[in-house]
């Protein structure tokens, strides 16, 4: 297996079908990816989408977003995704080794991220990575229902 990590800032077959094989195996109640929010994911300034490939093969992802605040520039890495055949072999901790990388270049304070408690493989991935626990509440508004 060798795998590499990078950012992508094109679209492709390739990269939309990985997409859509990915995503499921993170939410299954996410909205199918279609090819117009990618473009959308794509041109967005403060979002960085990154690739794990085993060759020319897509094997996992994650998003990383960058944004200034008054406290100053921060970051987030969201939807991380390793493929369920390639899991356990050092990609995930690759692409957040990678993100990491990317926020620190970029002028990050920080890099914060959430993941439930039923999560053990992703919990104890980014604890191995140096991710400390806070103690704060995470709220979220469902402007769709209101
Ligand atoms: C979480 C996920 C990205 C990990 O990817 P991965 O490539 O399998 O992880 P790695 O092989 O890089 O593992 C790195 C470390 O993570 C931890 N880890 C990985 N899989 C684990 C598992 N099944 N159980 C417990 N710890 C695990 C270990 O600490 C491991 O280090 P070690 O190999 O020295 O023990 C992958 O399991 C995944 O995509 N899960 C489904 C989607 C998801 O939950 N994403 C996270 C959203 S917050």
């Amino acid at each position: 297996m060798s795998v590499t990590v990078e950012v992508v800032s094109h679209s492709s077959t390739e990269l939309f079908n990985a997409l859509r094989r990915l995503v499921p195996q993170l939410s299954s109640s996410a909205a199918p990816l279609t090819l117009s929010a990618l473009d959308n994911l794509l041109m967005e300034d403060s979002s960085t989408l990154v690739v794990a490939k085993d060759d020319d093969e897509i094997i996992g992802t994650l998003t990383l977003v960058v944004f200034s605040i008054p406290t100053g520039l921060r970051a987030i890495v969201e939807d991380v995704i390793v493929d369920n055949a390639s899991r356990g072999k050092g990609v995930g901790e690759q692409l957040v080794a990678f993100a990491l990388r990317c926020a620190k270049e970029r002028g990050a304070k920080t890099v914060d991220l959430t993941s439930r408690s039923s999560r053990e493989a992703a919990n104890a991935l980014y604890q191995k990575m140096g991710f400390v626990l806070r103690e704060t509440n995470v709220y979220r508004f469902f402007l769709e229902d209101s």
